[in-house]
């Protein structure tokens, strides 16, 4: 995820939009940090000036001057890193070789290979290893058989595919800015003498009121006075579609959610979309998936979530490609210290890629002849800088420091290694591979489903458990990490007691607490077939001691005799269950926090990356 902004104005009315793009820029942080750059056409020369560098946007403001230029027009973006490492090359905004042409984006081109192989033949030099520089050149290549650059922009928009929103910036239209939006969000700000094009609303609430959000497919141009808008070839007539905002900058500024948390929680439809995008025949997963068919041993490590994350890949690689892998808690590696490591595989997953407990695993492993595969959700990060391996999760950046939709990134992007190992190492025909890999691109909707079903209720759940002081958490097979990481989630936000158990495992001591009205929650995951009758004598054992019983599963466990509440995520196979059990366990979690007056964003002695041993 990046942001991005462009504002053009009439000198008459605004003489210098750059502390516009500036402060534009800075409200769209919170997709991404790790470079920022600007695009101006200058007002005393007509040249086309791009200041860029890695860093936050205040010190790239700040290394650059960029304050003392003076511009009528220009872009600007925030990266959230996905193609290339953060680095001052790969910063955007990217330009054609004449440095005329000034390109922002964000999303991915899915052809970007494909295009930049045309470009070079054609003897263009890209600078950066980005998939958005081809933007620029293939906009300078087409500007030569056409009559205008907007003629050049349409053919543009034909050719590119993925998700994206661009903004173009022009040195010889200066009083013009050229837009296209697929997927990623774009929105249109209407002012008095000016106009400006961005990622959200809150980055323009500042200056205007009065939008216009761009729909899948549309593309066109804003200048001071005026905005075109065409899909398909034809013109689109946008004046009806205006939305003027009531909210406050700051409730904005959380997509209208009173708290992070909630916010990336109900992001996880469109970011385990994104996710899929990005890794469907990606090298990365290719290259992993080779790695691991091929090992010896397969082990998987990371802190809290992310090893949660692990134990699922640990699940599907026996289901599905019917090799073992070994899990164990990044802090634990002194275990396995003392054992020859070659020809053997470790999985080493960190949202953050910093978490240095993670990070000395993999140096373990790694200087004992193993070799590693990361996944990360910030590219550059030391895991998996240094690992054999980097596979990036798309989520973009997570505020709320309990994870919540880097969670469900990472099982989406380890369940694709594990089916690609499983087609690499014959366990799966490459039909089969197909229909699975396919279904994953419903990860998003099930994730929907999900939510939606169990909105209500996890409210009505979270009042009648706010003055518990212990609550168990149990499931059997793919149940298991989820609820580990239910138990997680409520522990660290809400402060409960609330632990997590193989449900088989309760009876061996954990049921001795069970009392009158000790509440616990069944996490019930498919197949229903094996697990169904096994979870049927956990409730009824738990009941038969006065537990309070609950059920979050898939729809056959409707069928479960003694459960006092139930919520049903819908009927959904082993590949895509997850999706649409987790979000309602988080759910709860966030639920519980708010009712019991605690901060879901920012939970007490915790920190969002953790660099201590
Ligand atoms: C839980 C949580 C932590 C992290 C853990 C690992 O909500 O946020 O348990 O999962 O500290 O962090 P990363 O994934 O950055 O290595």
């Amino acid at each position: 995820m990046c942001g991005i902004v462009g504002v053009v104005a009439d000198p008459e009315v605004i003489n210098n939009v750059t502390s516009m793009l500036i402060q534009g820029l800075k409200r769209l942080e919170y997709r991404g940090y790790d470079s920022a750059g600007f695009a101006l056409v200058e007002c005393s020369t007509g040249k086309l000036l791009v200041f860029k560098d890695r860093g936050r946007i205040d010190d790239v403001v700040k290394a650059y001057g960029i304050s003392r230029y003076c511009s009528i027009s220009g872009i600007a973006h925030t990266r959230w890193a996905t193609h290339g490492e953060p680095s001052q090359a790969n910063a955007h905004p990217h330009v054609d070789c004449r440095d005329e042409i000034a390109v922002v984006h964000n999303g991915i081109i899915r052809n970007f290979l494909e295009l930049r192989r045309l470009l070079e033949e054609k003897g263009h030099r890209l600078r950066s290893e980005t998939d958005t520089e081809v933007i620029a050149h293939l906009l300078e290549e087409y500007l030569k058989t056409s009559e205008s650059m907007w003629d050049a922009f349409r053919k543009l928009v034909k050719v590119i595919d993925g998700a994206y929103a661009i903004a173009v910036l022009y040195a010889r239209e200066p009083h013009r800015i050229y837009f296209a939006r697929r997927v990623s969000p774009l929105i249109i700000g209407l002012g008095e003498g000016f106009n400006m094009v961005s990622s959200d609303i809150p980055s323009m609430l500042q200056y205007t009121r009065r939008f216009v959000a761009l729909n899948d497919g549309e593309y066109g141009y804003i200048e001071p006075y005026h905005l075109y808008i065409e899909k398909n070839g034809s013109h689109v007539e946008w004046r009806h579609r205006i939305i003027t905002a009531t909210w406050s900058i700051e409730d904005a500024e959380k997509g209208g959610y009173p708290h992070y948390m909630l916010k990336e929680i109900m992001e996880q439809p469109r970011v385990l979309f994104e996710t899929y995008t990005g890794l469907v025949s990606s090298r990365e997963v290719e290259e992993a998936a080779k790695l691991i068919a091929e090992a010896g041993s397969v082990f998987v490590t990371g802190a809290g979530t992310s090893f949660h994350a692990g134990l699922v890949f640990a699940y599907y690689m026996s289901r599905i490609a019917g090799k073992p892998v070994i899990p164990f808690i990044s802090s634990e590696y002194a275990v396995f210290k003392n054992i020859d490591h070659t020809g053997s595989v470790l999985i080493a997953i960190s949202q953050s890629g910093e978490t240095i407990d993670t990070l000395q695993a993999l140096r373990g492993f790694r200087a004992s002849g193993g070799r590693v595969v990361a996944v990360s959700n910030v590219v550059g990060s030391t895991i998996p800088r240094e690992s054999d391996i980097a596979v990036y999760t798309r989520a973009g950046p997570e505020i709320g420091v309990a994870a919540t939709k880097t969670f469900l990134t990472q099982v989406l992007t380890l369940s694709m290694i594990a089916l690609a190992t499983a087609l690499y190492s014959g366990s799966l025909t490459k039909s089969e591979y197909r229909e699975a890999t396919e279904r994953l691109k419903d990860a998003g909707r099930a994730a929907s489903t999900g939510i939606n079903r169990s909105i209500r209720q996890v409210e009505l759940l979270a009042s009648s458990l706010r003055n518990k002081t212990n609550i168990y958490v149990l499931g059997r097979g793919l149940g298991v990490p989820l609820s580990y990481e239910a138990a997680l989630k409520i522990k660290e936000v809400s402060y409960l007691h609330a632990e997590a158990y193989p449900a088989g495992e309760s009876k061996h001591g954990p049921i001795a607490l069970v009392e009158k009205d000790f509440p616990v929650v069944f996490v019930a995951t498919p197949p229903e077939a094996e697990l169904l009758e096994k979870i049927q004598s956990n409730v009824m054992e738990m009941k038969s001691r006065g537990a309070s019983t609950i059920l979050v599963g898939t729809s056959s466990y409707l069928e479960l005799e003694g459960v006092d509440f139930a919520i049903d995520v819908g009927s959904f196979d082993e590949i895509l269950a997850p999706y649409a059990l987790v979000p309602p366990l988080q759910l709860l979690a966030y639920r519980l926090a708010v009712v019991l007056g605690r901060d879901p964003d920012k939970p007490r002695n915790l920190a969002k990356t953790v660099t201590v041993e």
